[in-house]
């Protein structure tokens, strides 16, 4: 167990970087046991939105959006945060959809300088998007807003990632 998680508080950033491969480590231990524990499918999704928000500082808004293959669109499905008017992106739209479309994680560090973008709140940052895959095609989106600018790194990708990987057993 990482001084984090003993201490139970919010680390400061540059504790959060001395610890973010223990965190990342403990919370995709407590992903797995989510995925593998006997709540339903939307509980479990939930449970994990509110974990990756509640532990990691910089994550502000964590939702999944699920594809609707026959519309070519996304429908917001559980989120932890404020509510979005974001509910329906069709494919190609915002960063959501872009990810959607060329079904590669999507990081955008700052949104001010993305033109393509469907804004939620002043407060956001930076967004970042991953696509969860099931028998090699799309089903759905890990998307996490920030009120941070340029907070995400390849070690969120890699464990984003591998959050993902364990969500699409769920489907
Ligand atoms: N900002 C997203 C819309 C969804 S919200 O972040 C919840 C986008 O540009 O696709």
């Amino acid at each position: 167990m990482g001084s984090i998680e003993r201490a139970g508080i919010v680390p400061k950033k540059g504790e959060l970087m001395r610890d973010k491969t223990k965190l990342f480590h403990s919370l995709l231990n407590s992903v797995t046991e989510t995925v593998n524990g006997p709540r339903d499918k939307n509980e479990k999704l939930n449970v994990i939105c509110k974990l990756l928000k509640d532990k990691v500082p910089y994550y502000d808004w964590v939702g999944f959006y699920l594809v609707c293959e026959s519309k070519r669109e996304l429908m917001l499905g559980p989120f932890a945060g404020e509510p979005t008017e974001h509910v329906r992106i069709p494919f190609g739209d915002g960063i959501c959809g872009q990810a959607a479309e060329r079904k590669k994680p999507f990081i955008v560090q700052d949104v001010s300088k993305e033109i393509n973008y469907l804004a939620c709140s002043v407060k956001v940052k930076s967004e970042i998007v991953i696509p969860i895959f099931k028998n090699e095609g799309i089903i759905g989106e890990l998307d996490i807003d920030s009120h941070t600018l340029s907070p995400f790194t390849e070690e969120d990708r890699r464990f984003l990632e591998n959050v993902c990987k364990m969500v699409s057993e769920l489907f």
